[in-house]
């Protein structure tokens, strides 16, 4: 029997696919490269904003004809979009060809739910919220067997607190839990042993691992995980800004193996807003932030989330946040036009934003930042940094790519070199969004 997995969202829906693909192969399932030779399809879903719902919807009805074809099928979903209210209605009415909806809580059960369908040809609609044993974050991650690359991602924690007023999240991921410790080390040592150097934590608000375990915090996770054998390379996502403790500065700044790239979603630059948006920072506090991060890490970069046309903003609201921007002097800013999210506080408040003026707002934010990350990648020319190799480089044939400490992209000229090696390189140039660089041999 043979599965495909088709992952939309974040990296945590990617690294839950490898789990669920390791779930199933254990279970006697085959990784299959195609639609149509698949026995199971199962597509992980995504429901932060609504453009990923629309295309993702697109997508699953697209598998009607398919399932018209082949009805043996099963055509499973799982993943965020499953656990919003309303999901079982929709399935049930609008994608009929859905045999399997498995909610974020019961994604362990993946095998046996495929199993009792193939038996039986009934559907299973399972999206209660629970905390047992069928969590992914309380098994151990069994990876798939030809899983062996030299970069993974971990997800460290599941769920989230924090209820910003615009996000959907903690509605469908649930309360905040911290996987056990001694799991995630050990899947590290696992994953060392294949030949991976670089692993990735991952979790909606990685600073807050350990507060629902005994004496654990994220900066003893990342002092554990820097002592395994093999690991070369510690990154994280994502960082609350409210929750980045002077002890895990500390701790970055003194691990060599910890990047010195720092994450951290400030979301607006407007303090107006971002009580709104239930952030629990002001604008001012944010950038004392960087300023500490600056100090301890020199050579770091810094990344961030904004959003525009959040209810109520004002253009004198957003002039502060092209103001901070201007500021801050970020090393780069992912943008995004607030979405209405039902059910979130933000849904309801007064005066939505016309799309026309958060359009004009996400142009003008990109036309002040891209310059000020084209600054921060030219301060990094001439400097000498050792280069982690993804291989060849998707846009230009005659090139390859890899990534810096810091996390920034460098296209060289095409090398004997192997994806996972590590080589010394001299940056020579920079654009906006990556660098130019040439190998030094040493
Ligand atoms: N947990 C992370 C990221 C969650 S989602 C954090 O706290 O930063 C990734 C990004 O999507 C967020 O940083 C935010 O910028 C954006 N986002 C979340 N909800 C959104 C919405 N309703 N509309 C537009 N962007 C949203
Ligand atoms: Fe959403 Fe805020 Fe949680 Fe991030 S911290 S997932 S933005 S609620
Ligand atoms: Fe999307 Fe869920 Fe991630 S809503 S961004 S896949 S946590």
């Amino acid at each position: 029997m043979k599965y495909l997995i088709e992952t939309f969202g974040c990296q945590m829906n990617e690294c839950d696919s490898l789990v669920l693909a390791g779930i199933l192969e254990q279970n006697g399932w085959q990784k299959s490269g195609n639609l149509d030779e698949a026995d199971l399809v199962l597509i992980n879903t995504c429901c932060v904003r609504q453009s990923a719902e629309n295309r993702i919807l697109g997508h699953i009805g697209s598998l009607k004809r398919l399932k018209k074809f082949k009805p043996q099928m099963i055509i499973a979903v799982c993943g965020c979009l499953t656990q919003k209210e309303g999901a079982e209605e929709l399935f049930r009415t609008k994608y009929c060809h859905v045999d399997l909806l498995l909610g974020t809580f019961s994604q362990g059960l993946i095998a046996e739910y495929a199993e009792q369908i193939r038996q039986s040809r009934q559907k299973i609609f399972d999206t209660e919220e629970r905390y047992d044993d069928n969590d992914l974050c309380r098994l151990y991650h069994s990876l798939p067997s030809n899983l062996s690359s030299y970069k993974a991602q971990i997800s460290i924690i599941y769920g989230c607190n924090n209820f910003c007023s615009y996000c959907i999240v903690p509605y469908v991921r649930g309360k905040e839990r911290s996987r056990e410790p001694q799991l995630i080390i050990d899947e590290i040592k696992q994953l060392a042993q294949r030949g991976c150097v670089e692993i990735e934590l991952l979790g909606q608000n990685v600073n807050s691992y350990g507060h629902d375990l005994n004496g654990w915090s994220f900066a003893k996770l990342l002092k554990e995980v820097a002592k395994i054998d093999g690991i070369e390379r510690i990154r994280y996502m994502t960082s609350h800004p409210r929750d980045f403790t002077d002890e895990l500065l500390e701790v970055i700044a003194a691990e060599k193996k910890i990047c010195k790239h720092f994450h951290l979603p400030v979301q607006s630059g407007c303090d107006r807003i971002l009580k709104l948006m239930n952030r629990g920072y002001t604008a001012e506090k944010y950038l004392l932030l960087l300023d500490d991060i600056r100090k301890a890490s020199p050579k770091c970069a810094i990344t961030s989330d904004l959003i525009v046309g959040f209810p109520g903003e004002s253009e004198r609201d957003f002039q502060a946040t092209l103001d901070f921007l201007q500021t801050a002097k970020l090393d780069a800013a992912y943008t995004f036009l607030y979405s209405v999210r039902t059910g979130t506080p933000a849904a309801i408040m007064a005066d939505q934003v016309e799309e026309s003026t958060k359009k004009a707002r996400l142009n003008r934010l990109m036309e002040l930042q891209n310059p000020l990350s084209l600054a921060a990648n030219q301060n990094m020319v001439g400097n000498i940094e050792l280069i982690l190799i993804d291989g060849p480089s998707k846009n230009n044939p005659d090139f390859f790519c890899g990534r810096t400490d810091n996390n920034k992209l460098v296209n060289f000229p095409k090398t004997n070199f192997q994806a996972g090696q590590f080589a010394t390189m001299q940056i020579c140039d920079a654009k906006t969004w990556n660098l130019l660089a040439k190998p030094i041999n040493s």
